[in-house]
């Protein structure tokens, strides 16, 4: 039996799987459920300031007739009384001793509101704290969320004064709206943070209606940006999480977020270097028994690649993130179709006669017209392959006869090759590289 407990921060979870800050996680009702569906880790959805939410607060982005591929929200922090709140996670967490519950803080911008809320809420026993510095919408314009998260110094000052009042574990989560969310990250070790979650919601206007011409969601006839979330924001998620992991100097366990719905998602983020996994929108979509499934199917993936714990491969491909310099630039691929499979809808060879390399061509047989690639014109961008609807093309390997070349290597050995194309169209010629 493969072990998919996980060590993060100095805490143990059961499985590395968390409900992430939100709807799902704004009630001991709620905590009581996502637990007996299964779940690791509970963060409480945000408690701190108080406020006032609005209606409509969200918006859905439908695709090729899948529904919420990606989600928008201007929902604030939780709208409960602090103490009720409060009381409530001491329930959860005296029922739930095995699981984790964290929970997730917004305060102004004072030491003392801050040295205030982090012992009321430690007090309830819960096992740590998450620092939210990345609600884009409401909060930051009263100079809380990502108005904090957005300053690196501000990230620092704040931690500070939590750290100074702190006795369990401090998580920071942190905004994607940011140019380099590495600076994020070394401004929170600067202070002494126990880990990170990442990442909270994306700044966006999901559209416009064209009858109302009103902006979605809308309050009353007035719209304005709100967070982006769901399947459609992972791969910012994973590039960021991938970006903070492969920093020699952070070396704080994440807690990864964005966009997970199964556990391929999940384990694709515990691969580029999170802990644990936080989902949000995915129960909001489908229920706390998600989980289940994210257990099974983690546990035959171990089982199937031969990992006993889950530290045998948080982090494994994160040393595979590199940079364009020190790609093989002779590794090559070109596309070859399966007939077999084949339709004949011709969507590659359109996208490779309009979009790309003009390197199919539609050959007619008995009536019919259908896709031949000329291997000697491909230049195996892979667009064919991911516009195919029956997956009837791959890429294959073709050895060049050069062995493995990066950029930089190419650059050292033929000095000025970079800023002189005639230079660079005789080392192409001679490597045999086809150019459109
Ligand atoms: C409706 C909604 C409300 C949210 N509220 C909070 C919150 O109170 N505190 C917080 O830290 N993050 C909040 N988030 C952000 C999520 O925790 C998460 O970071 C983000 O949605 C990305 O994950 P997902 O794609 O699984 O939803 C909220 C997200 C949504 C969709």
């Amino acid at each position: 039996m493969v072990d998919l407990s996980v060590k993060i921060a100095g805490l143990k979870s059961p499985n590395p799987f968390w409900v992430a800050s939100g709807p799902p996680s704004n009630t001991l009702y709620q905590a009581n459920k996502a637990f007996e569906a299964g779940w690791g880790g509970f963060v409480w959805k945000t408690i701190g300031a108080p406020i006032l939410n609005v209606t409509n607060r969200y918006g859905g982005i439908d695709y090729g007739g899948k529904r919420v591929i990606g989600f928008n929200n201007i929902e604030l922090i939780s709208d409960r009384p602090l103490s009720v709140n409060l009381k409530e996670i001491a329930e959860a967490k005296n029922r739930w001793p095995d699981r984790l519950v964290i929970v997730s803080l917004m305060v102004e911008s004072k030491r003392e509101a801050w040295h205030e809320i982090v012992k009321r809420t430690q007090d309830t026993g819960c096992d740590a704290i998450e620092l939210n510095y990345g609600c884009p919408h409401g909060m930051s314009e009263r100079g809380m969320g990502s108005a904090v998260g957005q300053v690196p110094e501000y990230c620092t000052m704040i931690t500070e004064w939590v750290m100074e009042a702190a006795q369990i574990p401090v998580f920071v989560k942190l905004t994607p709206n940011v140019t380099n969310i590495v600076a994020s990250a070394h401004a929170v070790k600067k202070a002494n943070a126990d880990g990170i979650s990442m990442i909270n919601t994306i700044n966006s206007i999901m559209g416009v209606d064209l009858d109302s011409l009103e902006t979605q969601p809308h309050v009353h006839g007035k719209g304005g940006h709100g967070g982006y979330a769901g399947p459609a924001v992972k791969p910012i998620g994973l590039h960021l999480v991938s970006q903070v992991a492969k920093d020699s100097e952070v070396g704080l366990a994440i807690s990864g977020i964005g966009g997970v719905e199964t556990w391929r998602d999940a384990t694709e983020y515990m691969l580029l270097g999170a802990s644990t996994v936080q989902v949000c929108t995915g129960i909001m979509k489908l229920g706390f028994r998600i989980v289940e499934d994210m257990i099974d199917g983690l546990t035959h993936w171990m089982e199937e690649k031969g990992f006993q714990n889950t530290h045998d491969f948080i982090g494994k491909s994160v040393p595979r993130v590199s940079d364009y310099k020190d790609f093989d630039i002779m590794y090559k691929t070109i596309a070859k179709i399966d007939y077999d499979k084949c339709i004949k809808c011709n969507l590659c060879y359109v996208a490779c006669e309009d979009g790309a390399h003009q390197a199919i061509e539609l050959v007619s047989q008995n009536g019919q017209r259908y896709p031949r690639i000329l291997d000697d014109e491909c230049v195996g961008c892979r667009m064919c392959e991911l516009v195919c609807p029956v997956h009837c093309i791959s890429m294959i390997d073709v050895d060049r006869g050069h062995g493995e070349k990066s950029w930089s290597q190419i650059v050292a050995e033929n000095p000025g090759i970079d800023q002189d194309w005639g230079k660079m169209e005789a080392w192409r010629k001679k490597h045999g590289f086809v150019i459109h």
